[in-house]
């Protein structure tokens, strides 16, 4: 996951925190695999599929009863309603996409509709951003435990499966995995909001904001331009603005950024850094590799960076410690650790795939696996067109910001995977382009008693901001500080200036 390394790839894709979790480098591993081993896997599962969830294909008007989450295993007594299970997308092909809707702890109607997306491309919003993130729960042993900090306290919160092949999302027609694209997941997506508003009819015109990290910076952007467009024929979405964390926006800026991330930190020496910068670049070496003709020279530069780096560092949050017992699993070298009672429980995906395997949290949740035995963090049998991701979505979040969305790029500043500095250096070019003078100047701001980060807000519309301390998955690490930040993004108002 530190990079699609040829040497050590297989060995580093699951020894970190979150380490499947919303990212984009390290699925071109799964990619690999999903290449030379699900393509024969994907006929000889097709007839199996007699047994195929019932759902309501024909979209009922506002039947959500079904949907209804009564109780799930092992969850503390909570005020507010649950739902989950499916909107079809594709009819053709049976394509169906999973959502986990929480409403707001208190009075769900005076308060927005938020959707959140994780990335990857092909990792879960359910297992990654609800249960590890920002969800009213996490997984603990044979319970779940309450988030303090959960974004419902402010928001009604949609975590949506997608594209198909993710977590509990599926399609009957196998070839529905096949060379899926961001255009594919857009569109997808746009259906299943517009289907999803049938069974939820009240929340039709409500305020909305999309959210979500890492390679959901592709997605929310192409999203929020097809509502846009959408809204030309018929206004259906209120969409009130976007919020992307550690966001791929600009690959080659995004990417080139690990480097002086990776130096700065400690993480690689001053000669490594010269040849990481100069002889191969990040950028051009994940070109290459995607293309499947990774260069001598980049291969060398890689091979030594992984080897200073080491994959005994989480590269989503460099401080912070791995999960020991999925070190472990994957390596005798390193010795086991005691608990050092650090109050981010960093084995909390091996929790989650734990949880979220079991038949009777299935049946709660109202789902099913389909062509595939597991539900995972990150999908094992989607197919989808890596290459996307030199897309600049950078140039439709201007769009965004021009037709009046107001836009929040965020960065957990621990991150190297896609480093504030990338972020930062893109948002304030935009911010050039589009002509929009700064209304906040470059500021730290606070969650409680503490600097929760840094912000700088242009033209009252387009805002950076860190959280300190944060990693990749910002409300996993920091989730007081993220929902302060949260809050703030929902009123559109500035992050708080003083204690
Ligand atoms: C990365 O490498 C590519 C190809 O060699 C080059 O075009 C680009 O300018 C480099 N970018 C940075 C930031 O060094
Ligand atoms: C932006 O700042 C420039 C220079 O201070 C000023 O001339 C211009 O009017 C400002 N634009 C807006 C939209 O406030």
């Amino acid at each position: 996951m530190l990079s699609p390394s040829p040497s050590s790839s297989t060995s580093s894709s699951s020894i970190t925190v979150m380490s499947a979790i919303s990212l984009l480098v390290f699925f071109v591993q799964i990619c690999l695999f999903v290449t030379n081993v699900s393509g024969s896997h994907h006929h000889h599962n097709h007839n199996h599929n007699h047994n195929h969830p019932n759902h309501n294909t024909n979209n009922n008007k506002s039947s959500n009863l079904g949907d209804k989450i009564v109780n799930l295993p092992g969850q503390p007594f909570v005020g507010f309603q649950q739902f989950s299970g499916y909107v079809t997308v594709d009819r053709n092909k049976h394509k169906s996409l999973f959502y986990y809707f929480v409403e707001a702890e208190v009075d769900p109607s005076s308060k927005p509709l938020v959707l959140w997306l994780n990335g990857g491309p092909g990792c879960s919003s359910l297992g990654v951003g609800a249960f590890s993130e920002n969800g009213p729960f996490r997984p603990k042993g044979n319970i779940l435990v309450k988030n303090e900090f959960s974004w419902n306290k402010e928001a009604n919160m949609l975590y949506l499966e997608t594209p198909v092949g993710v977590g509990f999302s599926y399609s009957i027609d196998t070839t529905g995995y096949d060379a899926v694209s961001d255009a594919i997941t857009a569109r997808d997506n746009l259906v299943f909001l517009r289907r999803w508003f049938n069974k939820f009819p009240q929340y039709k015109h409500r305020d909305l904001f999309i959210t979500g990290e890492s390679y959901a910076g592709h997605y929310i952007p192409q999203l929020a331009q097809l509502m846009v467009q959408f809204n030309q024929k018929e206004k259906l979405f209120n969409l009130k603005g976007i919020a992307l964390g550690n966001p791929v926006l600009e690959f080659a800026t995004d990417f080139n950024s690990r480097a002086e991330y990776f130096w700065s930190h400690g993480l690689i020496s001053d000669s490594t850094y010269k040849i990481f910068t100069s002889a191969c670049n990040y950028s051009r070496y994940v070109g290459e590799y995607y293309r499947g003709n990774v260069s001598p020279v980049c291969s060398k530069v890689m091979r030594q960076v992984s080897r200073e780096t080491s994959k005994f560092v989480d590269k989503y949050d460099v401080t912070l410690d791995v999960c020991i017992s999925s070190v472990l699993s994957q390596s005798k070298i390193i010795s086991p650790q005691e608990e050092n009672g650090e109050s981010v429980d960093v084995c909390i995906e091996d929790e989650t795939v734990n949880y979220l395997n079991r038949e009777d949290v299935k049946k709660a949740l109202h789902a099913r696996l389909v062509n595939v035995r597991q539900w995972a963090v990150c999908s094992n049998i989607l197919d989808y067109q890596l290459l996307d991701v030199e897309i600049p979505t950078i140039t439709i979040v201007g769009s965004l910001v021009k037709s009046g969305i107001p836009v929040l790029v965020y960065s957990g500043d621990q991150d190297s995977v896609i480093p504030l500095t990338g972020s930062r250096t893109l948002v304030h070019q935009l911010a050039g382009e589009l002509r929009l003078n700064t209304t906040i100047p470059y500021r730290v701001w606070f969650a409680g008693e503490q600097v929760g980060g840094w912000t700088e807000v242009y033209g009252n519309i387009l805002s950076f901001a860190t959280v300190r301390g944060a990693a990749h998955e910002a409300p996993y690490s920091q989730p007081a500080r993220s929902l302060v930040l949260f809050k703030s993004f929902l009123q559109t108002r500035p992050l708080p200036e003083m204690l």
